[in-house]
């Protein structure tokens, strides 16, 4: 066997978290071998027997730094993430999956107010949306937990993902705005996508069988 007539590997990076269990669930619909390993094991690379490929599980955040600079050749990622951190990725796939939106929410008796501030995890998003929206607001950057900023005083909104509406619910917070759908994206490094062309075909083929249709 010559050297191009060798399989070209493929890494995967998916994202643990809110969207794995679709994500796995997803990967199993479009015919890869993925055994409960995924799910169960605290290993971060898993190798796939004779397929070629191995998955590498990362925070989502993360995924398109990994598939930006190549060390994975392609990713699952919500499309919320890839607003935010602006990587230079291919964005190969709308998978159907992972549906939320992106909200402005806040109390329901929100007044606005001179300098307004906004608590998120996406303060990227945030800042574009009240920019086009042209209103000035101090963005102010967590981690999580973020219905909490409206409910302690620290902001008087917040910018984030609503799936469920659970979450705002129970802490009596209402959405306010809608920025835009969210849903999960299948992305591709830009070398590999030119370079492992057949494999990256291969693979964005078989998770577009495997795409929900309407
Ligand atoms: C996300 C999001 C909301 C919640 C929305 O948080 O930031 O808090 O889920 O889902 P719901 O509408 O179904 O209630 P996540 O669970 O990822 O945790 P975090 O707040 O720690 O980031």
């Amino acid at each position: 066997m010559s050297y191009s007539d060798q399989p070209q590997k493929l890494t995967i990076a998916m994202p643990k978290g809110r969207i794995f269990e679709e994500s796995v669930h997803f990967l199993q619909q479009a015919g890869l071998q993925v055994t409960s390993d995924l799910k169960e094991s605290r290993k971060l690379i898993i190798p796939v027997e004779n397929a070629h490929l191995e998955f590498i599980l990362a925070k989502p955040t993360d995924v398109p730094t990994y598939v930006e600079y190549g060390v994975a050749d392609v990713g699952v990622v919500g499309k919320d993430v890839l607003l935010e951190e602006e990587r230079d990725v291919y964005e190969l796939l709308n998978l159907q999956i992972g549906y939320c939106r992106m909200t402005v929410a806040g109390l329901p008796d929100w007044k606005p107010t001179e300098a307004p501030r906004v608590a998120t995890k996406y303060p990227r998003i945030a800042s574009r949306y009240f920019r086009e929206q042209g209103q000035q607001v101090e963005v102010i950057k967590l981690n999580g937990s973020v219905e909490l900023a409206p409910l302690i005083g620290l902001a008087d909104r917040i910018v984030d993902i609503v799936s469920t509406g659970q979450t705002l619910r129970e802490n009596g917070l209402v959405e306010l705005e809608h920025i835009c759908e969210i849903t999960t994206r299948l992305i591709a490094n830009r070398a590999s996508y030119r370079m492992k062309s057949e494999a990256v075909d291969d693979i964005a083929n078989k998770f577009l069988q495997a795409i929900p249709k309407e």
